[in-house]
């Protein structure tokens, strides 16, 4: 299969590499950075399994279009890296989105129809130019979007699989999306604020009713949306909780590396939802306006 990964970063490079190992034909699309050290050394992996490949890497997008364009920016470059791709996208091209956040879909259906829904809890980190740690393997699921099926979502499934990527296929991805942000909408929001592992919001009795109070609401705005969850959010928070105990969640890592975070599209896109359906989400608001206030802090001459 001849695939584009938009946004060699962190988990785009893990996908990327597994991909060519498996012996399709991938173009690897990532910042000058990036593209210099891979077609200069390869692009390594180490962690759950360690090799190196040698995948085609560019700055932009080359012009001949790809089966499958995997999104795999963070969700606030969204708009701007599929501008920069648009040119690329063919009548029978399909984009994946494996990002968290609500709203990338949404941005790629206006450029063709065929887009499939992804979420990975895959981990990956650049651990430098070249470089990606798989620091842990996880499960993908896609599905068309926002709901529904189509062969070639079954074809990208066995893709994935004989890569190496355990993957499920679903007719409603839109409830894994929804279950997702509203997980990252707990463990993202407060373990940011009060800077805990991920297994702090489960072990303290106090953080635990804020937890469910948090994933209620969430829940509350995709009901009122119509969202069918295969998988209640709760069993999914405390499953991820679980699995992810020892870790510091990804907005707390951008704060704390003076990153812009994604919380416009965790808890933005929940509080902008709720406004559509008449609804407040007044928790979401909370957290989203602290994390704002957080990330301003960190520019030239805020107060961290
Ligand atoms: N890392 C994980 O373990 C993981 C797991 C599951 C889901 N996710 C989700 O996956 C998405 C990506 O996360 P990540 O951790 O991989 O982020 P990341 O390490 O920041 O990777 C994104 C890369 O895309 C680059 N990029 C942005 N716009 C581009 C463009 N127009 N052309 C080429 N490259 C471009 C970024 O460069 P700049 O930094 O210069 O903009 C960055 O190198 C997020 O939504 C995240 O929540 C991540």
């Amino acid at each position: 299969m001849k695939i584009y990964v938009l946004g060699a970063g962190s988990i785009g490079s893990l996908f990327g590499a597994l991909l060519v190992r498996a012996g399709n034909d991938v173009t690897l699309i990532g910042r000058e950075n990036q593209v210099r050290a891979i077609n200069e050394n390869g692009l390594r992996v180490s962690g759950v399994e360690e090799f190196t490949v040698h995948p085609q890497a560019s700055p932009t997008a080359p012009d001949e279009p790809p089966d499958l364009l995997i999104l795999a920016t963070k969700s606030y470059s969204t708009k701007t890296a599929l501008e920069c791709a648009r040119r690329c996208i063919g009548p029978d091209t399909w984009i994946l989105s494996i990002q968290n956040g609500l709203g990338n879909e949404d941005l790629a259906l206006k450029v063709t129809p065929n887009v499939m829904g992804g979420i990975t809890t895959n981990g990956a980190m650049l651990v430098e130019w070249g470089h990606v740690r798989w620091t842990g393997r996880g499960l993908t699921i896609i599905g068309k979007y926002p709901a529904g099926e189509d062969p070639f979502v079954e074809k990208v499934a066995e893709v994935f699989r004989s890569a190496g990527l355990e993957t499920s296929v679903t007719e409603s991805v839109i409830g894994w999306k929804w279950a997702k942000v509203i997980v990252n909408s707990v463990i993202n929001g407060l373990g940011t604020v009060l800077e805990v592992k991920n297994g702090a919001l489960k072990d303290d009795p106090y953080l635990e009713g804020i937890s469910v109070e948090i994933a209620r609401e969430g829940c509350t705005v995709a009901q009122q949306l119509g969202v069918e969850f295969e998988v209640h959010p709760l069993e999914l928070l405390w499953d991820t909780i679980e699995r992810t105990r020892g870790n510091y969640n990804s907005t707390l890592q951008d704060i704390r590396r003076g990153k812009r975070t994604e919380v416009d599209y965790i808890h933005g896109k929940i509080v902008e939802y709720a406004r559509s359906v008449g609804l407040e989400a007044p928790r979401n608001e909370l957290l989203w306006a602290l994390i704002k206030a957080r990330e301003n802090l960190n520019k030239p001459g805020g107060e961290l």
